[in-house]
């Protein structure tokens, strides 16, 4: 993952027992290419160590506004000047209130105030006990926050560390990270509403068994939170897979081709772009068994006839709205070999504005990938890179298509 390269984050943790989750969210940031500086309240050193966020983030901490080693002893400038984002998490109810008033008697909430609202946005991350956050001074103080321009993020419900189960819990780290690619990630395809398909389809055999494919969905699933993270709304109509459905998408789960087929079918008329990244069945059984098929040793195995299954990309690139050029189709094709070839043989065939081509040894259940990028200009390699970092590069690509 790369998509926080030559990002500069302040990382400040506030006093809370939250402040474990902020070691995983330093190597989450870091691991995804930003410069953390983390900056502690001395409440939030009672709860971790300066030392074990010193390790994690390759940078020494800052603690104190008197702290020398700034040449003009000023830390709270130099800084916030350079930061692209202040990222407060967890940040406690106390010093939410402290913000509030525009107090700044530490180095977090001195440079809390003293940022350039125009360069470096302040990101909250609230945890505290369920009964402090629904505490109607707790929510009036989150409500002036959001109108002085902080984004306060949302929190989990749950089991908390004092034995209540409620709201307030701090968000997980990677539910964080989420949030705060989006905020840092041009936000070129807003208005754009963006339905994808993605992983296997699984067709029934019986009520046990089935025919279905080694896709993980991850290239999807990658399309789908980029396309989102670029201010899209986005309907993603997924097949079986293990994967978490991306924060803010919409997800419709279904099996079979057939699902997948209504699902998408119901929902061209108000895309306007459409994304075919499943590995959808050609086939499925005529007759599925209704029961569990028996091994009877006397007898030969079943043989099952099959039928094809409808071609989603292909009917979406015939219906109205694409006919009328008003919706912009991508496909993929997963090859074996002869990958530009094919490619451009299925950009003809079924229609679509792109083709993506990547070789299906190189894509399937992997966490990177290399496409080829096919349209009626011509083609182009997207270097092997992450699924999420190529995500993100089609979905800038196809931005910039649609304008
Ligand atoms: O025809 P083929 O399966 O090689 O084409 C791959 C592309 O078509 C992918 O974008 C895939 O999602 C889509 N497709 C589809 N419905 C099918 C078969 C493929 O949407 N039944």
């Amino acid at each position: 993952m790369n998509e926080l390269l030559n990002k500069r984050i302040v990382l400040g943790l506030s006093g809370g027992i939250a402040c474990y989750k902020a070691a995983e969210l330093c190597r989450a940031l870091v691991k995804a290419g930003a410069q953390v500086q983390v900056v502690m309240t001395q409440a939030a050193t009672q709860f971790i160590t300066p030392v074990t966020m010193q390790a994690l983030s390759n940078q020494p901490v800052f603690e104190s506004q008197w702290d020398e080693r700034a040449p003009n002893n000023m830390a709270h400038i130099n800084l916030t000047r350079q930061a692209d984002l202040i990222l407060v998490a967890p940040a406690s109810a106390d010093f939410m209130a402290k913000l509030l008033h525009g107090r700044a008697d530490d180095l977090l909430s001195l440079m809390c105030l003293a940022r350039p609202t125009a360069s470096t946005q302040l990101v909250l991350a609230p945890a505290m006990n369920r009964e402090m956050w629904s505490h109607p001074a707790t929510q009036r103080n989150v409500e002036q926050l959001r109108s002085d321009g902080a984004h306060v993020l949302g929190v989990g419900a749950g089991e908390q560390a004092c034995g209540e189960t409620g709201d307030g819990r701090m968000l997980e780290p990677l539910e964080i990270l989420q949030d705060v690619i989006s905020l840092l990630t041009p936000k070129d395809l807003v208005g754009q509403q963006i339905l994808l398909t993605a992983g296997p389809t699984f067709e029934a055999l019986d009520p046990v068994r089935g025919l279905t494919n080694r896709s993980s969905g991850k290239m999807g699933y990658a399309l789908a939170q980029s396309a989102h993270q670029r201010g899209a709304q986005v309907l993603l109509v997924s097949g079986p897979t293990h994967l978490t459905p991306p924060r803010g998408v919409r997800v419709i789960q279904v099996e079979s081709a057939l699902q997948m087929h209504q699902a998408v079918m119901a929902h061209v008329n108000e895309s306007d772009v459409f994304i075919a990244c499943a590995a959808v069945a050609d086939w499925r059984a005529t007759k599925p068994a209704e029961h569990k098929l028996k091994k009877n040793d006397q007898q030969s195995p079943p043989i099952f006839e099959l039928m094809p299954n409808p071609d989603i990309l292909a009917d979406v690139c015939k219906s109205e709205k694409a006919l009328r050029g008003q919706l912009f189709c991508v496909g993929f094709a997963a090859e074996t070999e002869n990958l530009e070839q094919n490619a451009k043989i299925k950009l003809n065939r079924k229609g679509a504005q792109v083709i993506l081509g990547n070789l299906a040894q190189n894509t399937l259940g992997r966490d990177d990938n290399t496409l080829l990028w096919v349209d009626a200009n011509g083609s182009f390699e997207m270097p092997n890179n992450t699924k999420a970092a190529l995500a993100s590069e089609v979905m800038r690509l196809i931005a910039q298509r649609l304008r």
